[in-house]
């Protein structure tokens, strides 16, 4: 069983303007991507054809979690997510989104996990390891035994937010599911992680990491297993505000006329200069960002920031 359902010789480009998506919106999403990952907009062609190439066979775990990071990518602009994303990547297993349910969807997950093509795994939530796992079942099995069976297999494992990454608020003090990230849950059998860390992350910054994989891109990571291309310098680096920053000029309050004239929001509880993301270069739907909406940086795709970035707001 797919929910993608494929398209017999349909090209990657025939499929997402019978989507609505024109040529012109794909490609400057591909240019979007491409200067995202810092290979210049030269690169939106090499993007373009690992977005319309074979579709990568995807099983998307929900572990402890809100679906905020579903949220996210669901409310993707233009292109519309469910048009690009789910044409062009094969979706074989996605609890949020699938029609299947029970034994139907059980078998989905199966046959996707056992393809012969190889299957990319993204896990979005913590892994409970607390009494022996109880604190999170699925079908029958506890969260921790679905991922130990599954990521092992899997050609690429990427964890989609920070309660993936590193546990999230499922972590936080006093962490009683004894929540971890699934880096850490399954290290000790050798299994390799990519963390795109955010509350929620970027979904450009997941879609760049598939395209790097797909063209054999090395990817280079923090030592918070991030990908530099996407987490390299901290929101305070590319901020908009960094020059009142500069100049000592922050503002008193968020009701503030400084604050509504682009003051910096230090004094206010901003965590941008300890917190490593690419939100200001590349928004949110091409719109906007926390900052940029008046808001601190939470220190969102940090690990430990329900505990170390608190409280979050000064006023
Ligand atoms: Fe840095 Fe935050 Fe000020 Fe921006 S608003 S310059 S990220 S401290
Ligand atoms: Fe998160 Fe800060 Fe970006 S709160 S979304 S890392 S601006």
């Amino acid at each position: 069983m797919r929910i993608a359902v494929g398209l017999g010789k349909q090209s990657g480009e025939e499929r997402l303007e019978r989507q609505g998506v024109s040529r012109r919106d794909f490609m400057k999403f591909c240019t979007a991507v491409a200067v995202t990952m810092g290979m210049g907009p030269a690169f939106a062609d090499d993007v373009a054809a690992a977005l319309t190439g074979r579709r990568p066979n995807v099983v998307y775990l929900h572990t402890a979690e809100c679906t905020g990071c579903s949220e996210a990518l669901l409310r993707m602009y233009k292109p519309y997510i469910d048009s690009l994303i789910l044409d062009t990547i094969s979706l074989d297993y996605q609890e949020t989104i699938m029609a299947a349910a029970g034994h139907a969807a059980e078998e989905a997950l199966e046959e996707a996990v056992n393809s012969p093509q190889g299957f990319i795994c993204m896990v979005e939530g913590a892994i409970p390891t607390g009494m022996d796992g109880k604190y999170g079942y699925v079908g029958g099995k506890t969260m921790y035994d679905i991922c130990k069976d599954i990521l092992p297999k899997s050609k690429l494992n990427l964890a989609i937010g920070t309660c993936a990454c590193y546990g999230g608020i499922q972590a936080a003090k006093p962490n009683p599911t004894e929540a971890v990230g699934v880096g850490e849950a399954y290290a000790d059998m050798g299994v390799k992680v990519i963390n795109i860390a955010g509350c929620p992350p970027n979904p450009i910054n997941m879609v760049g990491t598939i395209v790097a994989y797909l063209n054999g891109i090395d990817i280079k990571l923090d030592e918070l297993g991030r990908p530099l291309m996407f987490y390299g310098q901290t929101v305070h680096d590319r901020c908009e505000r960094r020059k009142h920053f500069d100049a000592g000029e922050f503002a008193p309050s968020f009701n503030s006329e400084e604050a509504r004239k682009g003051w910096c929001l230090y004094d206010l509880g901003c965590k941008g200069p300890q917190t490593y993301n690419n939100c200001p270069a590349v928004l949110f739907n091409q719109t906007n960002w926390p900052v940029g909406a008046g808001s601190p940086c939470i220190g969102c795709s940090e690990p430990g920031f329900w505990d170390d970035m608190t409280p979050f707001y000064k006023n």
